[in-house]
């Protein structure tokens, strides 16, 4: 990274995007049209300051493009930064956006039927396969992950596993397919992850951003 590269935020795809929209636009960035526009296969966006792009991905990947540096900063959930645990990541801010909870969620039907006290090893769909085995090693019980990238909810009624682990917010789509949930394991919020190695090189322009998202967060 060199000094007069821009900036380059990454944010979300996905539903994130509407919470995080007055954040933005509290911190004085104004993206090109072609980002409010779900259908523009556009991936890199100018926005209102020359030295400020944007890059939309997906939530995971902010991350990741953030760690590496291919980044400098952005927008994710601590479900993500504690699957991924990067060293090169620093999270000062939290955006009080994107509310929900990580939990494990299990067949209601089953309920009644199981003794999970006696469980050495459970079977867990999820697109959390880290957080998911920290979890039940706690406890001594080993989690045989199966890794979805989604419509995790579907698993266990087919037979897959015996449990989920996954986002829950409304709790609309556990019921809609029978499931519940038994035990949380996060609440989860939206963080501004900045990359700790471009907070050293470019701790002016990265601190000014910084003080900004804090207090838009801390107006809403
Ligand atoms: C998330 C999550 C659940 C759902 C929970 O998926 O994976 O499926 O939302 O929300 P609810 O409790 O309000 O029903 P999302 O819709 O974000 O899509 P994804 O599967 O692509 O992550």
């Amino acid at each position: 990274m060199t000094a007069n590269e821009k900036l380059v935020l990454a944010l979300p795809k996905g539903r994130i995007l509407k919470e995080l929209a007055p954040l933005l636009s509290g911190a004085g960035i104004e993206p090109e049209a072609a980002f409010n526009d779900e259908s523009a296969r556009q991936l890199r966006f100018a926005t209102n300051h020359p030295n400020l792009e944007i890059v939309r991905v997906r939530s995971f990947d902010v991350a990741t493009f953030v760690a590496f540096g291919a980044a400098h900063f952005g927008v994710a959930g601590n479900d993500v930064l504690m699957e991924f645990d990067y060293p090169e990541l620093y999270a000062p801010v939290d955006l009080d956006i994107g509310h929900c909870r990580l939990s494990v969620a299990a067949p209601k039907e089953l309920l009644a039927e199981e003794d999970p006290a006696r469980w050495s090893h459970i079977r867990v769909a999820t697109k959390y396969p880290e957080i998911t085995r920290r979890h039940f090693a706690a406890r001594g019980v080993q989690a045989e992950c199966i890794k979805l990238n989604g419509a995790m909810e579907l698993a266990p009624n087919l037979g897959l596993c015996k449990r989920i682990v996954d986002l829950v917010s409304s709790g609309a789509t556990l019921r809609a397919n029978g499931l519940v949930e038994v035990e949380e394991i996060a609440q989860i919020t939206s963080r501004l992850i900045v990359n700790r190695a471009a907070l050293k090189t470019r701790p002016g322009e990265m601190n000014g951003w910084i003080d900004r998202f804090s207090e838009v967060a801390d107006a809403a």
